[in-house]
């Protein structure tokens, strides 16, 4: 059997009432294209929304980076935008930065998690999707499910996993190329902490197995401002992971998004929010968020992928959902002060920085006699 390809592509090419959902015929008309143009390139796919974002799936036998697969679900976004315009959808083709198609999708605005693998007799992997945050709001899951045992019951339980895990960590404010550093577990975890603990900068872009020298996660790591050279929107991350055997159980990778950590991307792109673990196919509402994040958990076989289970779909999460909602209750009533809306650097318009331009003019220093 060849190496199989996972190949999540995602994009947001507008949606309804704002930033809430893409219209059903948009989510058809994606879906239909890959169908249809992917016959003879895919072996399998499933297109999804999250929020605002379109996220297509695949399985193929191309590689990673490759520039039919790449270009077909441009193509499906291009599409897609068309009827986005008809419908007068909001943000029509807003993640679609460049005119014309080159080589593959990296720096042209959508979102790309992939990875090739050598399949396992059973393959379980994750789907992630979040909508209204940034590649860093899986900093801290990562960290967790593969450097705490308060996560990861494997890290004791399992020879394999014992071994620990390569932590490939892109420093993204780099614009030139890519900027990345490779840290293992368990001797480096203290320096991994180091890097995550600051999510605009630095950002897990994969993590493999030291035991089988397989790969266990990709993250996209696409930050739009870079490409765009200011705000166009947050980045509203994907990430696949595999799971069982070697790396950590399906539970163990869900386990850290119990906490529902603050993230950035709340209302206008521009505020903390936490970060809430939603069912497939979730709205956004309150205060253009909360941030969110999707989950669905597949097995594939010679490339052919079972139906999704829907990892957050689950009375245990309900109750999580109900402690995000507080944790979001709790920020907002601070508004715009202090650490509820984000730093200079993230904020997605220029209002606050033309009004401190303003005022200071205004200001006086008073000469000392
Ligand atoms: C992310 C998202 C937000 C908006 C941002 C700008 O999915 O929807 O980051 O892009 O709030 O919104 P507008 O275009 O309404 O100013
Ligand atoms: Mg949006
Ligand atoms: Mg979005």
């Amino acid at each position: 059997m060849a190496k199989i390809t996972l190949s999540i592509i995602k994009a947001d090419i507008g949606s309804i009432g704002g930033h809430i959902k893409p219209s059903e015929k948009l989510l058809q008309t994606v879906e239909n294209y890959i169908k249809i143009h992917g016959k003879g390139l895919l072996i399998d796919s499933y297109v999804g929304h999250t929020g605002d974002d379109i996220a297509i799936l695949s399985t193929h036998t191309k590689g990673v980076l490759n520039e039919r697969v790449h270009k077909l679900c441009w193509q499906a976004f291009v599409t897609g935008t068309k009827v986005a315009k008809i419908q007068g959808l909001y943000g029509a083709g807003q993640d679609l930065l460049k005119d014309s198609f080159s080589g593959n999708v990296r720096g042209m605005g959508p979102a790309v998690a992939e990875m090739e693998i050598e399949e396992r007799p059973a393959e379980p992997f994750l789907m992630f999707a979040a909508d209204k945050t940034d590649p860093g709001a899986y900093n801290l899951p990562m960290y967790l499910t593969f450097c705490d045992p308060m996560h990861n019951a494997g890290l004791l339980l399992s020879p394999g996993i014992k071994k620990g895990f390569k932590f490939v960590i892109m420093d993204v404010s780099y614009t030139k190329a890519d900027k990345f550093i490779e840290l293992n577990t368990p001797e480096n975890i203290y320096d991994i902490a180091v890097l995550l603990r600051d999510p605009n900068r630095f950002v897990v872009e994969s993590v493999w197995s030291r035991a089988t020298g397989e790969q266990a996660a990709s993250v996209s790591t696409t930050r739009l401002h870079n490409i765009a050279g200011k705000y166009t929107g947050k980045d509203d991350p994907v990430a696949l992971v595999r799971s069982q055997k070697d790396f950590p159980a399906t539970g163990e990778i869900l386990s850290p998004y119990s906490i529902a950590p603050y993230v950035a991307g709340f209302m206008r792109g521009s505020h903390s929010g936490p970060l809430m673990p939603v069912k497939k196919n979730s709205p956004i509402s309150f205060f253009d968020g909360p941030p969110i994040v999707s989950c669905l958990a597949f097995c594939v076989k010679d490339g052919k992928l079972t139906e999704p289970a829907d990892a957050f779909d689950h009375p245990y999460w309900d109750y999580v959902r109900v402690k995000a909602s507080k944790k979001a209750e709790e920020i907002r009533r601070q508004g715009f002060y202090g650490q509820a809306m984000l730093p200079m650097s993230e904020l997605e318009y220029t209002g606050v920085m033309d009004t401190l331009k303003e005022l200071e003019k205004k200001f006086i220093i008073k000469k000392s006699k």
